[in-house]
């Protein structure tokens, strides 16, 4: 029986060769964030020579990959990215996805946003028939915390302060937890649209559109649609 850490190699290795087969050496790669995208990382080290080009989704993996030699880039410095590649915490099989346990969702949105293909990576305990067990995390303008706290609980959610975190971008983050999602779309736009914060980790407009997933007997590819 594989461990969680072996299946998230073997789901690295998957999207090591996803990637090479899908863009050539000029490529921009987008790199997500977390222990998945950290296995993928180190894969990356072992071709670092032909890699153009890489943008991280948050400082703690640009700094993986320059430790690595990779060359790492500013989003405003390259064109586009080709295909990014992260991976969550929960996902639905319409590949629309819980992330930001790690902190980093609003930068990996964002690349996300740009990238012309998203693969997410993950081990088969993230598949999930609804979203929502994993709480629902929240950057927020620090400013904001009780407003953002007060709306969240008015749309079901048991907002959660996570203490002592700082994003990257110098936000507080709120865990919503309890949230049953039947419509993540519509919950997605509906807790941006509350002043104050800044995203949220529900991927469903922007949903991925690979799903590699690692189980015992190997790694399936999941289409959305
Ligand atoms: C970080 C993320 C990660 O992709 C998510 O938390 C999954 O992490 P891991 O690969 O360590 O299980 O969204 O903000």
């Amino acid at each position: 029986m594989k461990t969680q850490a072996e299946l998230k190699q073997d789901v690295a290795k998957a999207a090591f060769d996803y990637v090479r087969s899908r863009v050539g050496d000029k490529a921009v790669i987008g790199i997500g964030t977390g222990s998945t995208a950290n296995c993928f990382i180190d894969l990356l080290a072992g071709i670092r020579a032909q890699i153009e080009a890489t943008v991280a989704s948050s400082e703690a993996s640009a700094e993986r990959l320059r430790a690595h030699g990779i060359p790492v880039f500013d989003l405003n410095a390259v064109d586009g990215v080709d295909i990014y590649v992260d991976g969550a915490d929960e996902a639905n099989s319409a590949l629309e996805l819980v992330k930001g346990g790690g902190g980093a969702l609003t930068r990996e949105k964002i690349v996300a946003a740009v990238a012309r293909e998203f693969v997410c990576i993950a081990d088969e305990s993230k598949l999930v028939t609804r979203l929502g067990a994993f709480p629902l995390p929240v950057e927020v303008i620090p400013m904001a915390r009780s407003h953002v706290g007060r709306e969240l609980l008015k749309l079901g959610a048991d907002p959660v302060y996570r203490q002592g975190v700082l994003t990257d971008n110098g936000n507080i983050i709120i865990d919503a937890h309890g949230l049953q999602i039947t419509d993540a779309r519509g919950l997605e736009e509906r807790i941006n649209n509350i002043t104050g914060v800044v995203c949220n980790g529900l991927f469903a407009r922007r949903a991925a559109d690979v799903l590699l997933l690692a189980g015992q007997n190997g790694v399936r590819t999941l289409r959305a649609g």
